[in-house]
């Protein structure tokens, strides 16, 4: 499937008038795919997919004690309910706001840097460091941990571990023990162990959640805000929109806060405009297995089928979306539309009981950081912007975003 399974399964369906349900097979692995709002729904919000297949690096990298891998039981509901209320919930995010503040200052002098040092920008280094403080000490509280070493040799493996996770790993499908196609098998042993020798970790379900918590994080966030800043490059009109609007709410001098965001409507639906042409998860990074037989869209499925939702594929069906390849934001102002969840057209952190738990954390770093750096700066293009995209673990651009950075 390679760096675009999205796509590629999104034209299989489609020349197949399959986009309610595809069944593929991968090996011995029986595969549905749903392109469609309402087998979507079906799949996500269901009783029957409610388990995630176990692929070979999610064990071997000790996922399957963490959240977003742990089988739909009681042990699931416990870590679920435990980090809801410690990491998600409305006032530990709230609580956080001073640390994304200093961060996205830090951010902002290291374009200031980077523009005096090279005489241009790659944003990606600055907002993967800065995502991976805000996780580091969100998660651990400590600010040494994010900016020392261990912070750094944190990163490294994070790093690692997204790409073990997003290699295709033959024995996922044919499971012949013996063989370790690319290796995969012999790197994941290999970060497992550095990942156990960090001492602030100690026990076993804690190491999982933890470090599932400043893996999932990390990434995701940096990426869509890469995606974000280059779509303000490329479509200068609406980035002189949103600073416009920023402007008129906020003032020359005066800083943005959190609670400002809810008055900045152009800034969501930007967002969100992008969240529907380049979502970070575009098949929802993580599929579901069946638990039980089920009927659906009148389909025999059978217990321990894998279920995809393909996203992407939904989010530019024209049929749905009025021009889906153009980027408009203003389509998010003139209908209300909630990304959260409840309406399958546009569900970039899936949906029912397995949906993102991390979604408004994400959403409230994403919207203040981007509405900081658009009031600091005009962003210029350096060189034409490649909007090319490649599918590791996450959706992300397929080279680095390089452009001007002027102050306003
Ligand atoms: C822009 C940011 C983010 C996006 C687009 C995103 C997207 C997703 C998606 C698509 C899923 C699968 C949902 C499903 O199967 O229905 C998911 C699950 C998950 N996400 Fe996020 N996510 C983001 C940020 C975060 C953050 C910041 C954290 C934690 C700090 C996080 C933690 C998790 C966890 C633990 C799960 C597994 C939930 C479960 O299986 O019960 N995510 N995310």
């Amino acid at each position: 499937m390679g760096h675009h399974a999205h796509r590629k399964l999104a034209s299989l369906a489609s020349s197949l008038h399959a986009t309610r349900l595809l069944a593929i097979s991968l090996g011995s692995t029986r595969v549905i795919v749903s392109s469609h709002p309402e087998t979507a729904k079906e799949i996500l919000c269901g009783s029957a997919f409610s388990d995630r297949p176990i692929k070979e690096s999610t064990h071997l990298l000790m996922f399957d004690r963490a959240i977003g891998f742990a089988p739909s039981g009681e042990y699931w509901r416990h870590i679920r309910k435990i980090a809801s209320y410690h990491m998600f919930s409305p006032r530990r995010i709230s609580s956080l706001e001073g640390l994304r503040q200093s961060i996205v200052d830090n951010m902002i002098g290291e374009v200031w840097m980077e523009m005096n040092e090279r005489g241009f920008v790659e944003l990606r280094g600055i907002l993967q460091k800065g995502s991976l403080n805000n996780m580091l000490e969100s998660v651990f509280g400590s600010s040494d941990f994010g900016l020392n070493n261990r912070g750094y040799e944190l990163g490294l493996m994070v790093k690692e571990g997204y790409e073990l996770i997003g290699e295709f790993n033959w024995a996922d499908y044919f499971p012949l023990g013996f063989l370790d196609f690319y290796g995969v098998k012999r790197r994941c042993n290999k970060l497992a162990t550095r990942v156990n020798g960090l001492d602030q970790l100690s026990d076993a379900d804690m190491v999982a959640v933890l470090w599932e918590m400043v893996f999932r994080g990390i990434d995701n966030v940096a990426i869509l805000l890469e995606w974000i800043m280059a779509r303000m490059v490329v479509h200068q009109d609406i980035q002189k929109k949103v600073q416009h609007e920023i402007d008129m709410f906020t003032g020359p001098n005066i800083q943005i806060h959190d609670s400002d965001i809810a008055n900045l409507p152009y800034l969501q639906a930007i967002v969100k405009e992008v969240l529907r042409l380049h979502p970070p998860g575009p098949l929802l990074s993580w599929a579901r297995l069946s638990t039980h037989d089920v009927f659906l869209d009148k389909c025999f499925i059978p217990a321990g089928t894998t279920a995809m939702v393909n996203m992407w594929a939904i989010a530019h069906d024209p049929s749905i979306w009025l021009d889906p390849w153009a980027f408009r934001p203003e389509r998010f102002i003139e209908e209300d539309f909630s990304v959260l969840g409840s309406d399958l057209r546009l569900a970039p952190f899936g949906s029912g009981r397995r949906v993102c738990p991390g979604k408004a954390m994400g959403l409230a770093t994403v919207h203040l950081w981007a509405a900081r750096l658009l009031k600091q700066f005009k962003w210029v293009p350096s060189q034409p912007v490649d909007l090319g995209e490649c599918l590791k673990f996450s959706l992300e651009m397929k080279k680095p975003l390089v452009c001007y950075a002027v102050t306003r």
